[in-house]
């Protein structure tokens, strides 16, 4: 069965260095035959989590918006790639409010436990995040990980790699960059090649 491959652009600035980033994934990963789609949070319609923990009860999320047909898109593949650069040492406010939004599936999981994710589940889904940054500092990312470290975890993805370029301002963007671009195409041929295998061997391919 085909691979299917989801990119989330997280950058409200379209066509930037992020989402070019993320282009260049999507690239590869169509070169090796997935099935690739992308979204762009900017132009999706969904408010920011309530906290009223009516999903605690229910499981379902109460605001009708176009935030949970999103996570049953992101059910539907086999890898997702984050995007998003770096804002204030943080993740973008889209991704950020996009990521709250899944409060109603780890209440599935934690606290009425209907939802289960086994082991074998994981591995076979990859969540890849894609970020970059002005600033030279090695630590630039650091912020953004435990926030797409607990979007995975709820989401039953493995977090698989990161594809991640700082210092933006010196190369005036990514296509200064020497490398980036080039890795993030090859990392998207690899990925496929990956799950491929590993669908291959659970008898899902
Ligand atoms: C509102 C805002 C906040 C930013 N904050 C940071 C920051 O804290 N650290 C950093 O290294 N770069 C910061 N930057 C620079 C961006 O991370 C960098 O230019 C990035 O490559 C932009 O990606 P884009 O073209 O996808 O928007 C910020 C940029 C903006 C617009």
């Amino acid at each position: 069965m085909i691979v299917k491959v989801l990119g989330i652009s997280g950058s409200p600035h379209r066509h930037g260095n992020t989402e070019t980033l993320l282009d260049a994934f999507l690239k590869g990963a169509g070169d090796a035959g997935a099935a690739v789609e992308k979204v762009v949070l900017k132009d999706l319609d969904y408010a920011p989590c309530r906290g009223c923990n009516a999903c605690h009860k229910t499981g379902v999320c109460i605001v009708e918006d176009e935030a949970p047909p999103l996570f049953d898109r992101i059910f539907s593949v086999d890898c997702i790639a984050v995007a998003s650069p770096i804002y204030s040492m943080g993740i973008t406010a889209e991704l950020k409010g996009l990521i709250d939004r899944a409060q109603y599936i780890w209440a599935r999981k934690f606290v009425l436990k209907t939802l289960y994710f086994p082991d074998e589940h994981i591995r076979r889904h990859k969540g890849i995040f894609i970020s970059t940054a002005g600033l030279s500092w090695d630590n630039v990312f650091d912020a953004a990980f435990p926030a797409i470290t607990a979007f995975f975890n709820t989401l039953g993805f493995e977090y698989y790699d990161n594809i991640i370029a700082n210092n933006m301002d010196l190369y005036r963007g990514i296509r200064g960059h020497p490398t980036a671009l080039a890795e993030a195409r090859e990392k998207g041929v690899q990925v496929v090649r990956v799950i491929e295998d590993l669908k291959e061997r659970s008898g899902t391919g």
